[in-house]
């Protein structure tokens, strides 16, 4: 049976991009991300909530990067999609994760 959904921005499975980014204050964050993906040959995107603490590390740093989780990191990965940077300062050693 077909059903029509109309446009919509469905494309499953959507991946767990960790993007990451250093505050002013030298402390990273990160958070979880399903709205991203390949833009161009030499692009990805990511759509962002301006409200984020990574969003805010971002836009004054200018700088982040961008990773896939894997099942191994499976919770970290829950904890950073779940738990602010706005709230929770050192969310990052928290979830158990390094940085370099
Ligand atoms: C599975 C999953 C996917 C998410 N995808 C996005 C996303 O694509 N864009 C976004 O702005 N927030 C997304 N979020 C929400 C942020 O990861 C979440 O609000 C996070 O706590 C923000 O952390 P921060 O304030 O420390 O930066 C997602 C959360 C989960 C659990």
């Amino acid at each position: 049976m077909r059903k029509n959904f109309g446009a919509k921005t469905w494309v499953y499975p959507m991946p767990v991009l960790i993007v990451a980014a250093y505050g002013k204050d030298g402390v990273p964050c990160c958070m979880n991300a399903a709205w991203g993906g390949i833009y161009d040959t030499d692009q990805i995107m990511v759509c962002l909530a301006d409200d984020h603490k990574t969003t805010r590390n971002i836009l004054e740093s200018g700088a982040f990067t961008v990773s896939v989780a894997d099942a191994k990191h499976v919770v970290q990965a829950d904890y950073v999609g779940i738990v602010s940077g706005n709230r929770v300062p050192d969310k990052m050693v928290r979830a158990g994760l390094t940085w370099e």
